[in-house]
């Protein structure tokens, strides 16, 4: 299955909010390292500098943010931090958003990707080895951080096209939920 990441405007805050409130518990704490309460998190959300920040997302065939990275930039190094909801988990979701964070952040010139997350976390560390990231481990946090190529045209063309494809996967799942609407509507020609 092709997983297709856009970059989120800050239209998506809404959306946003409502992938966050559907972690649990546990998925809060694991993503941002401490328990979190709605109100922290819709206060989280709504100080995303959209402008200096990237936030990338995945939708689901009913367009709900199925995963998001947000990427945070700071002279020359960016620091990430990942949330896939629960059944969405294991088909790539996050790898793939992983992968387009660490190009989005090698095209601004950024030379250091970091990330943050407990060590418990072992899917998550699995991805950060599988990407290559060298990993520190202290009393029970991991500090991870790659090291990215510089950019090249290859790269920011490779961008362009993957948010292309993202934005046109977008509208063919906008169309067909509309079109699922219609016929649900309809009822069934039988009845
Ligand atoms: C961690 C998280 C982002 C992973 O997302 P995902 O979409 O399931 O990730 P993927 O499907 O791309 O990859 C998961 C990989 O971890 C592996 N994995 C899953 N559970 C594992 C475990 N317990 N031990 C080792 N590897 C594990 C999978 O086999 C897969 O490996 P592969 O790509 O080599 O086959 C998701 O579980 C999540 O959102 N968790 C809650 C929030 C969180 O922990 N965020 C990270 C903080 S930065």
């Amino acid at each position: 299955m092709s997983v297709h990441v856009q970059r989120l405007t800050e239209a998506v805050r809404p959306r946003l909010l409502e992938h966050f409130l559907r972690l649990s518990a546990e998925d809060i704490r694991l993503r941002f390292g401490t328990t979190f309460g709605p109100s922290a998190i819709a206060q989280y959300v709504e100080r995303i500098d959209f402008d200096n920040d990237a936030v990338l997302g995945v939708y689901d065939d009913e367009l709900t943010l199925a995963g998001v990275v947000h990427v945070g930039f700071s002279g020359d190094s960016a620091e990430l931090g990942l949330s896939i909801l629960p059944g969405h988990r294991g088909r790539g979701v996050g790898s793939a958003l992983f992968a387009r964070a660490a190009e989005h952040a090698r095209n601004r010139f950024v030379t250091r990707l970091y990330m943050h997350c407990l060590s418990e976390n072992a899917a998550m560390m699995h991805i950060a080895k599988k990407s290559g990231m060298k990993i520190c481990i202290d009393t029970g946090e991991a500090d991870a951080f790659l090291k990215l190529p510089p950019a090249d045209p290859a790269s920011l063309t490779g961008e362009m096209f993957d948010q292309r494809l993202a934005l046109f996967d977008y509208a063919l799942k906008t169309q067909t939920a509309a079109l699922r609407k219609i016929t649900d509507s309809l009822g069934d020609p039988e009845d």
